[in-house]
């Protein structure tokens, strides 16, 4: 265990360069919103001052409206595509104009409790909180203009899960018409076999190329995109971070925040039973576009696991985890290998993913279903025993898949054995 600790802080030295982590180099040359987020929390095992300036950089970079962009272009970098002058959303430092899943609140909250540094918690929480705070209120401004009290994606990417089988049907309302000749990169750093295909990447180009037309003004991209997916996952992190930013005002002395923060997390709670799926016995996506669940059972709706949700809920996505158990060698597959579309090895479409096990098996562990969150926590341990710190993997045979030396893999792996030692 103490090499694995071992060799995964020495995966975070590697890929940090000062004030953030990038993900990986070559293949993610930037600082991405969520892989900070969660990157901190192992960065807190070794350096607390590190772990909280690799999230204060990221909210360095908050837009004026309150959004925090899911790329930072903080150097250049021509290993990439899209780069800063295809988003062009006229930033000093150039930024994506597109967010990510909300997990901030969720990250401060725990730096703030686990902290030895209590002084320097207090002064970094009590400056990132009404940063974290707006950035939800943008959300719910935004991409929840009716009021429903869960906000939708516009674009998979912001998902975290860039090519789910999730947003294949809302895909098909996107064209590719007028999408100006580009050439990829990521197939150069990684397997094609293993990515997004070309017709994927000619809609989320589209979708750049449409909200940058509106001159990337949040008040109108919502009503404007053809694809708006309310997903289980992102809105139970979001609403996570909510709860969690509310414990977190309390503790701060910031009665308004928590108040508003509370409210905005047990609304969208309420609302997430409108996701629910008897049949498959988990959360779906909703295509807000057409008013309708997306028959698709991938791990969006076992993610909403995280996220305080009714105790029966989190029992039943327990169960769920554990028939997953059955069908795979290593939990927990992005969607479920019995469905038509399921792929071990494309990205998003079957492989396992060590930030998605840390958050379901947190998710778990607070509702009480410990056994199932130790399973995925053991599982996640034994699998990067096996194959090392890649980006994800195939769950049937663990083979590493994507990028290597990844850092939000080497981050979770040293929370989950913290964890464990702790008992
Ligand atoms: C991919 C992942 C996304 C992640 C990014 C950087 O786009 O789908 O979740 O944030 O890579 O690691």
């Amino acid at each position: 265990m103490q090499t694995l600790v071992q060799n995964a802080s020495e995966i975070l030295k590697e890929n940090d360069l000062g004030t953030y982590t990038v993900p990986t180099h070559g293949l993610y040359p930037f600082q991405w919103n969520w892989d900070s987020c969660l990157t901190a929390l192992g960065q807190a095992h070794f350096n607390e001052v590190r772990a909280w300036r690799e999230i204060e950089t990221l909210l360095a970079h908050q837009w004026e409206d309150g959004m925090v962009p899911h790329i930072i272009f903080h150097k250049e970098d021509d290993g990439y595509f899209p780069g800063p002058e295809v988003w062009a959303t006229g930033r000093d430092v150039p930024t994506s104009g597109i967010t990510q899943p909300a997990v901030a609140g969720f990250a401060i909250k725990r730096l703030f409790d686990r902290a030895k540094d209590k002084e320097l918690a207090a002064d970094m929480a009590r400056a990132l909180l009404p940063k974290v705070f707006a950035w939800h209120e943008w959300f719910f401004a935004n991409r929840d203009p009716q009021g429903t009290g869960l906000v939708a994606i516009l674009h998979p990417w912001e998902s975290g899960r860039d090519n789910s089988v999730d947003w294949d049907d809302a895909f098909e309302r996107v064209p590719t018409t007028g999408v100006l000749p580009f050439t990829r990169r990521d197939t150069q750093h990684a397997n094609p076999d293993h990515r997004p295909t070309q017709a994927q990447y000619e809609r989320y180009i589209w979708l750049v190329q449409l909200f940058r037309s509106l001159n990337w003004d949040n008040s109108k991209l919502h009503d404007a995109s053809p694809f708006q997916v309310v997903d289980p996952g992102f809105n139970g992190i979001l609403l996570r971070s909510c709860m969690d930013l509310a414990d977190l005002a309390d503790a701060l002395g910031e009665i308004e925040i928590a108040e508003k923060s509370r409210a905005q997390a047990t609304r969208g709670i309420a609302a997430m039973e409108s996701l629910w799926s008897d049949t498959h016995g988990q959360y779906l996506c909703q295509d807000r576009r057409q008013n309708a669940l997306i028959d698709s059972p991938s791990v969006g709706g076992l993610i909403a696991a995280f996220a305080p949700i009714p105790a029966h809920r989190a029992k039943a996505l327990a169960d769920r985890v554990t028939a997953m158990a059955n069908k795979v060698s290593y939990l927990v597959p992005s969607h479920d290998p019995d469905a038509a579309d399921y792929d071990a090895k494309r990205y998003w479409r079957g492989p396992a993913w060590l930030i998605v096990n840390y958050l379901i098996s947190d998710g778990l562990k607070r509702a009480g279903q410990t056994d199932v969150a130790r399973r995925i926590a053991n599982s996640s341990v034994e699998l990067i025993e096996k194959s090392g710190f890649a980006e994800y993997y195939d769950p049937m045979t663990g083979e590493p898949c994507g990028g290597t030396r990844f850092t939000w893999t080497a981050a979770m792996v040293i929370e989950f054995i913290a964890q464990s030692d702790a008992g």
